[in-house]
């Protein structure tokens, strides 16, 4: 017989949606019990996003979790576009009415939302992998799950799908019913991090003949560099100092401006995809963030996405639980889709601007500086850009 417990929302996985749904829950007077596969220290290790749109920064103020974020994050209020040797700004902020963008490492958000749960002493298992959603059509579905070599049971009024794009969730809504949408892009991106003080304040966007690179950073002595590269890339295959060569060649502009190089701590690669799934809800259960879709990383909005879900989905139970309403329970996949293709279309924009599509063809790359040309002279276009990369409010 396997052990059950009882909660109002049953979480599967804690990335950014699932710990950022406790504690908007917990917040709101609901219980959840948050189950994740991995262990503690690799969902904080992890290196992964580093760019807040405002709207994930309000959040986590209304969380009550901004005062590291407020000590250690560093506010943009614009970004660089390299291409033709030369380093255009877009002042973000002037053309979008005083928004601007945060980089705060996920893992140090994972990092405050873990510590905020540990010392409110709320349900959080690690190593306690989902193996079966059932009864979701009920009012009380069961998430099944596996812990120290044994069989659990959660019963609960709801279950949050947070498992990200290969966990279990997205398939528990019946065949037929789910649609999904995707796109896989024929490249890919070196990440690294180098213990290396950033050379520029803000991050530059560069399409080079060789390819896209991207110079970000995490704090004042750390720089995030990204190289696109074949999918197929074994990360053995860039030592460190080819690492350094390709991101200098591709970077540098004729100002003189380049990327310092240091020791790198961590390289990876990261496939590019784009994947909507909807409905994002069937029954009891709701799918936030990366379960329910995926964005190449050029527009910066993946974490941003899972956030404005799960602030979504916790109005919606807050209302459910206070008035029994469920009509922003019945909208809450609509108005997720809505935004999530907004952000694809922004992504895919990014991607297709950036990156050299078709090598032996220059013709897309001649198109591509044309295209650049055209948004760093016209206030028109740099608007547009600043809007989708500052963020719409969260709704
Ligand atoms: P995840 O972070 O994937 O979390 C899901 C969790 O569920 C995981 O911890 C997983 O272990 C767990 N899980 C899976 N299956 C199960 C199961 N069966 N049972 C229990 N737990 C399970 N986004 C941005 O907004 N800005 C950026 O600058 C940016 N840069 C990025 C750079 C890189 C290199 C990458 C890879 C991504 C980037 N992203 C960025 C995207 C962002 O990291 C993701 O969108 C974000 O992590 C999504 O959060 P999530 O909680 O939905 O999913
Ligand atoms: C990052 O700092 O990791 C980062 C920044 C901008 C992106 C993607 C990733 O578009």
């Amino acid at each position: 017989m396997s052990v059950e417990q009882r909660t109002q929302v049953g979480i599967i996985g804690a990335g950014p949606a699932g710990l950022m749904l406790g504690r908007l829950l917990s917040l709101h007077g609901i219980d959840s019990v948050i189950i994740e596969s991995r262990s503690q220290s690799y969902v904080i290790d992890r290196v992964r996003a580093g760019v807040l749109e405002q709207g994930t920064v309000d959040l986590m103020h209304e969380a009550g979790l901004a005062e590291r974020l407020g000590r250690l994050g560093l506010r943009h209020e614009g970004i660089y576009l390299a291409f033709n040797g030369g380093r255009h700004r877009i002042d973000m902020t002037a053309l979008t009415n005083g928004r601007a963008i945060t980089i705060y490492g996920q893992n140090e958000v994972i990092r405050d939302l873990i510590d905020a749960r540990v010392a409110a002493a709320l349900p959080l298992h690690f190593e306690a992998p989902a193996v079966a959603i059932r009864d979701i059509e009920t009012r009380q579905p069961v998430i099944e799950y596996e812990m120290a070599g044994e069989r659990k049971r959660i019963r609960c009024d709801f279950v949050a799908g947070c498992d990200g794009f290969h966990g279990i969730a997205r398939s528990a809504i019946p065949v037929g019913v789910l649609q999904s949408y995707e796109r896989t892009y024929p490249f890919a991106w070196l990440g690294v991090l180098a213990d290396a003080a950033p050379t520029s304040e803000e991050l530059v966007y560069s399409l080079h003949p060789r390819g896209f690179a991207l110079f970000s950073m995490r704090s004042p002595t750390v720089t995030r560099l990204y190289l696109q590269c074949d999918p197929d890339t074994d990360v053995t295959a860039w030592p460190d100092d080819r690492v350094w060569k390709e991101l200098t060649t591709r970077l540098s502009t004729d100002d003189g401006w380049r990327p310092a190089e240091g020791t790198i701590t961590q390289k990876a690669v990261t496939p590019m995809r784009s994947v909507v799934s909807e409905p994002m809800h069937h029954g009891r259960l709701f799918l936030a963030g990366d379960s329910a879709h995926i964005v190449p990383p050029t527009g910066a909005k993946g974490l941003n996405l899972a956030m404005a879900d799960v602030y979504r989905l916790s109005l919606a139970l807050h209302d459910f639980y206070t008035t029994t309403r469920t009509d922003l329970l019945a909208t809450y996949s609509t108005r997720g889709v809505r935004r999530t293709w907004a952000a694809q279309r922004f992504s895919w924009l990014m991607t297709s601007l950036l990156h050299r599509i078709n090598p032996d063809n220059p013709f897309d790359y001649k198109r591509q500086l044309a295209e650049l040309e055209y948004l760093v002279g016209s206030r028109a276009a740099m608007t547009s850009l600043s809007e989708s990369y500052v963020g719409a409010a969260f709704d």
